[in-house]
């Protein structure tokens, strides 16, 4: 199919669905706004949903189900053991994958859980793309070490590079050479989510699976985010411009030994799931997923679930699908970009990244500026943003902090959810902030937990500056909310 172009009026994204459900949204009041921050203790995951107006906090699990979907889902064959419904599944991801084996799990995390215990050992080393929190927490917590060998380019916010997501392939080369006895697995991020949801190229995975090949080591996809990752290798990679998403799928699956996802991104529903190509490590997985997820044929997803996602599978292979998100994430960026508003750029997959190092330069690193960012937006719009930057990292071991390479605060953008006036008014309200950034300051922690800390540690403001904030929007928006 063509793309639809605008012959009289500005291009803007189109899209390719209409609206049959929806969900009534509340803005509360500025005042109210700063109370309910309080309550939450300054942390955007302890907000209640009703108290958001629009929640860009993440595309997990809250992705807009088609019809066919909801109507998978009353078909679904709920059994404990046996049910049709993963034979579905199963056979839809050894086709889309050209994988033999396929494990379910509940989401994403529970997979790298499976496998960690399975390949990690103390004093091991695993190279990747860039960490996930997720993945680094169980790498580590099986006594691992992540690598990070991103080529320099992912790191640097404002960039014309199509595929920041691409692996530094001589730092790879060297450390297979030297440290190959360490080493259980190489870890590929499609769509790399912490640096701003960037893409990884075709021939970049097709060089990293060629040096794991001689080293004899395994490569590994992370494909939570391959859906975007798709639509970028579509759109910006010459080696698949002329092919389909799912030969492109074929193409890239076909250089990796495992793969695993979370279908609360890859697939519009919720759970996850490991395929493998050969059965080395199959029984032994096996065991691991009846002892922590559930029996063979659900690993923790209800059936519905599992019918979502064979469909959800599906519609991944639609470019007109896939491409809904990034196109509206380029609108997004580039109305930022164009009011002088630092953003990532290229614009990636997932959301929309704010550059808090350069939106709010004057708060320390250790005072958390992308955090502070994101409690400044909710003062701002009601939107909820989620931090991706030093508040996201846990403590090194001797209880420093780490500090991020970058200090975003994302605005994710749920597949089909939000809506071109929902953007535009989220941008109307960086820009607020943007002109009023100096009223923005720290926070600090006030209950720290050891393990991914940004999930329910509870902050404070360094001083007044969120009433500060809150009365400046007031006096700018005397009417409105
Ligand atoms: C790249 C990546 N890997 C793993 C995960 C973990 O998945 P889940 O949230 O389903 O546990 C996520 C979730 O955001 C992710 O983006």
């Amino acid at each position: 199919m063509g793309t639809i172009t605008f012959r009289y009026s500005e291009a803007v994204p189109l899209e390719s669905h209409r609206v049959r459900i929806v969900q009534k949204l509340e803005l509360l009041p500025v005042e109210q706004r700063l109370a309910k921050l309080k309550e939450a203790k300054n942390n955007l995951y302890l907000l209640h949903n009703r108290d958001i107006f629009l929640d860009m906090l993440t595309d997990s699990g809250v992705n807009a189900m088609s019809d066919n979907q909801l109507a998978a889902t009353i078909n679904a064959d709920d059994a404990y053991a046996g049910s049709e419904t993963f034979y579905i599944l199963e056979k839809k991801v050894q086709s889309l994958f050209g994988m033999e084996h396929f494990l379910p799990a509940h989401q994403g995390r529970a997979c790298e859980k499976l496998l960690t215990d399975m390949l990690v050992k103390p004093g091991d080393l695993v190279p990747m793309n860039y960490h996930f929190t997720t993945t680094k927490a169980h790498i580590t917590r099986c006594g691992g070490e992540v690598l990070e060998l991103i080529k320099p380019a992912g790191l640097n916010p404002v960039s014309h590079d199509p595929f920041k997501g691409d692996i530094d392939l001589d730092a790879l080369k060297d450390v297979l050479d030297r440290e190959r006895q360490r080493i259980p697995f190489v870890r590929i991020e499609a769509g790399t989510n912490l640096i701003g949801g960037q893409p990884v190229s075709l021939d970049n995975m097709r060089q990293t699976a060629k040096l794991c090949k001689a080293a004899g080591v395994p490569l590994m996809m992370d494909a939570s985010l391959l859906q975007d990752n798709l639509h970028f290798l579509k759109t910006r990679d010459e080696h698949c411009k002329n092919l389909s998403i799912k030969e492109i799928t074929k193409e890239v699956s076909s250089l990796f030994d495992i793969i695993y996802f979370s279908a609360r991104k890859l697939g519009f529903a919720t759970g996850g799931g490991i395929a493998l190509r050969d059965a080395k490590h199959l029984n032994r997985l096996k065991e691991l997923v009846v002892r922590d997820e559930g029996f063979l044929t659900y690993g923790g997803m209800s059936t519905k679930e599992m019918a979502a996602i064979a469909i959800g599978l599906d519609e991944t292979m639609e470019e007109s699908v896939i491409s809904h998100g990034p196109q509206f994430i380029e609108f997004f960026v580039n109305e930022l970009d164009r009011l002088g508003i630092p953003v990532v750029t290229p614009p990636g997959g997932l959301g929309c990244h704010l550059d808090a190092s350069r939106f709010v330069p004057h708060i320390p690193q250790s005072a958390y500026p992308a955090a502070s960012l994101s409690a400044a937006l909710y003062i701002a719009g009601g939107i909820r943003g989620m931090e991706r930057g030093t508040l996201s990292e846990d403590r090194n071991p001797d209880g420093s902090e780490h500090f991020a390479s970058m200090e975003l605060l994302r605005l994710a953008l749920p597949r089909r959810v939000f809506t071109l006036s929902q953007i535009k008014y989220a941008i109307d309200r960086i820009h607020w902030l943007w002109d009023n950034r100096q009223l923005i300051e720290g926070l600090t922690f006030t209950t720290e937990p050891e393990i991914l800390r940004f999930f329910v540690g509870e902050l404070a403001p360094l001083s007044d500056w969120q009433e500060k904030l809150a009365k400046a929007f007031r006096r700018d928006f005397a009417d409105s909310l």
